[in-house]
């Protein structure tokens, strides 16, 4: 009884201290109104990272990376060689979509999964690839080869709208998981 009492206690001191949808999104009060929706990773909610970055594959949603990582990508440089392709963008677009996702990063969201990757890069070097955080490897060892690179419908791990249906909602649980046959 005592518990439930303390729980009702916050929920109070959180409605009463966030202000309204916008806040709700960044702050610690926020976190424990949305924390249904908090144990994934937040969606893309910038319609210019969403067109610029989700033309060649999905736009990843800023929380699978840490800032160290967006930074290295997210330069003039790094993007006119990005992964074999030239993915630049002109300096007002840049800047934008970088502030977008350095403000949305992995280590700056109280969202589940975000934190988990967060923590595993938390040392060392900043990975240039989600799918080089060792979160993202070890939940994925198990996948046999010829069902990623072998699968003309996925073609490589970077593709995680093919298996996870609701992706673009931040969704990656194994409920919505489903790898397309080959053919
Ligand atoms: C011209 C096409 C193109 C555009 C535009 C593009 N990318 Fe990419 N991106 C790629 C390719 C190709 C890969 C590598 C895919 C693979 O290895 O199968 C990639 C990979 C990535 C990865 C690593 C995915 C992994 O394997 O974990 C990230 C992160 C990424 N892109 C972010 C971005 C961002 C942010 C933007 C917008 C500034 C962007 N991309 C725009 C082509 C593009
Ligand atoms: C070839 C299909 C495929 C691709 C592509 C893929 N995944 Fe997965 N993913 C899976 C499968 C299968 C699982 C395991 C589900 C289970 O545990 O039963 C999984 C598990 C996960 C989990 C753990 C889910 C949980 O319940 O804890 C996360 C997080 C995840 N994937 C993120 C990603 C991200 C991010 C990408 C893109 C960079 C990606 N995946 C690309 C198939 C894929």
């Amino acid at each position: 009884m005592k518990k439930r009492l303390n729980i009702g206690a916050l929920f109070a001191a959180a409605l009463l201290l966030g202000s309204g949808p916008a806040a709700a999104e960044e702050s610690f009060e926020g976190w424990l109104l949305n924390f249904q929706r908090t144990k994934e990773v937040k969606p893309v909610s910038n319609k210019r990272y969403q067109e610029e970055c989700g033309s060649c594959h999905y736009a990843y949603p800023a929380g699978l990376l840490p800032a160290k990582s967006w930074e290295k990508l997210l330069t003039a440089e790094a993007l006119k060689k990005h992964f074999g392709d030239n993915a630049e963008l002109d300096a007002a677009t840049l800047q934008s979509v970088r502030d977008y996702v350095l403000e949305n990063s992995a280590d700056k969201s109280w969202y589940k999964r975000s934190r988990k990757i967060a923590r595993a890069t938390a040392e060392g070097e900043a990975p240039l690839r989600i799918t080089e955080v060792s979160y993202i490897k070890r939940v994925h060892r198990d996948i046999p080869e010829a069902k990623i690179k072998g699968n003309k419908n996925v073609k490589s791990l970077s593709y995680c709208d093919k298996c996870h249906m609701q992706a673009d909602k931040g969704v990656f649980d194994d409920d919505t998981v489903r790898i397309p046959s080959q053919d």
